[in-house]
């Protein structure tokens, strides 16, 4: 038998497995309502989708730079000067697979196995599982509704010794929440004057719903700040992210990229740089409209479904609602919800490792009239009712 290795062992991902099973069902009864995918439905900007017409017949499409085309950093890099007033330029950034792509980077470039890593439980669980495969320590911090479920200073100054890292993420997967810029500021000196590395993924900037969100960079430029292509820009499948890097990182960085994945997709990074620009802006930004009607909808229909207790959805498309008093097995109440109404939820399990069995997260990404039918058919299932 083939050898595998004991660090390959680490958990699904297990809204992929949702996805599976919405697909099926899509197959099998032609219903399925996916409120459990985690990007958005519509297409990428029309100005991306001219370029990278464009880019197939005009450019060569070979290996690019190992850190991205130089019209795509400087488009990045502008981005950031007009979005966080950061005094931002091209050296400063390197573009990834995805910010997937970018994590797995950082994680190889900034920490030695053994390393302890602090994030928000809870949170993104693929920086959990990819911390975990290159043998790092994961230090969970239960955040719960007193911070907006997102790590303070008061937190990490409880710990026996600073980590090697720290993982935010605002506005945050599963939860939704932004950290207020004070508080970013602060974890953000914190992690400079400790010798913490913060990793602050700002990949759901762009939508957000009256609170203000800030970058990292604003503080210390000792900070990695991570984004993405795929949320405010709808452009999930085009594999596109980046970073923001100290200086000292930009060379392992780029070594680690030349090596791992040589350069990130070439059509996608052409075709990219028209994400920018403000024709391709009006158009995400109705997106985002979309999402801030389709929020209010759920504000306005939750509690009187019965899910009156939900974490405050400040940004993103998701809603991190308690099921408590339905389940205490979100897995299995997912499943029953999807062969009994269509709707695919995605069970807590995934993002919260100690209470995920009570939770449950719904992502108002699609159109604002497919929730609304989620929503009927949900309380026409009787699958939902009040504390
Ligand atoms: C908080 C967060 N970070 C990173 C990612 C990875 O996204 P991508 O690799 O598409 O940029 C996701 C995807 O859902 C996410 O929710």
């Amino acid at each position: 038998m083939a050898r595998v290795s004991r660090r390959s062992a680490i958990e699904p991902f297990h809204v992929m497995e949702v996805l599976r099973a919405a697909a099926e069902r899509a197959r099998s009864h032609g219903d399925a309502l996916p409120l459990c995918a985690g990007q958005p439905a519509t297409p990428a900007p029309a100005a991306v989708r001219r370029a990278a017409e464009h880019a197939m017949a005009a450019e060569v499409l070979g290996y690019t730079e190992a850190t991205g085309i130089l019209p795509l950093r400087e488009a990045i890099a502008a981005h950031h000067r007009r979005q966080d007033g950061t005094d931002v330029t091209a050296e400063d950034v390197v573009v990834t697979t995805g910010s997937s792509g970018a994590f797995a980077l950082l994680f190889l470039a900034a920490f030695e196995a053994g390393d302890t890593v602090a994030m928000a439980r809870p949170g993104y669980p693929a920086y959990r599982n990819t911390l975990a495969a290159l043998g790092c320590r994961v230090l969970e911090l239960d955040c719960g509704a007193e911070s907006r479920y997102q790590p303070t200073v008061a937190m990490l100054e409880q710990l026996p010794e600073p980590p090697a890292g720290l993982i935010v993420a605002s506005p945050a997967n599963p939860t939704g929440t932004i950290i207020d810029p004070d508080e970013l500021a602060a974890l953000a000196r914190w992690c400079e004057s400790h010798g913490t590395l913060l990793v602050s993924d700002e990949i759901y900037h762009g939508i957000s719903f009256g609170r203000p969100t800030a970058s990292a960079w604003r503080t210390s430029r000792e900070a990695v700040v991570v984004g993405s292509v795929s949320k405010y820009f709808s452009m999930t499948g085009w594999r596109l992210g980046w970073a923001l890097l100290p200086r000292a990182l930009r060379r392992p960085v780029e070594v680690l990229t030349q090596n791992l994945t040589i350069c990130p997709p070439a059509i996608a990074q052409h075709a990219a740089v028209a994400a920018f620009t403000p024709e391709a802006r009006a158009e995400l930004d109705g997106h985002v409209a979309r999402y801030a009607e389709t929020r209010e909808l759920l504000l306005d229909r939750l509690p009187a479904l019965g899910l009156d207790s939900f974490a405050p959805p400040d940004g993103g498309f998701y809603a991190w609602c308690d099921i408590g008093h339905l389940t205490d097995d979100s897995v299995a109440w997912c499943q029953d919800v999807l062969a009994r109404t269509g709707v695919a939820l995605t069970p807590g399990v995934d993002f919260d490792t100690a209470h995920g069995r009570r939770w449950v997260r719904l992502s108002f990404a699609g159109s604002t009239a497919e929730v609304a039918e989620a929503l009927d058919r949900m309380a026409a299932a009787g699958v939902l009712r009040a504390r």
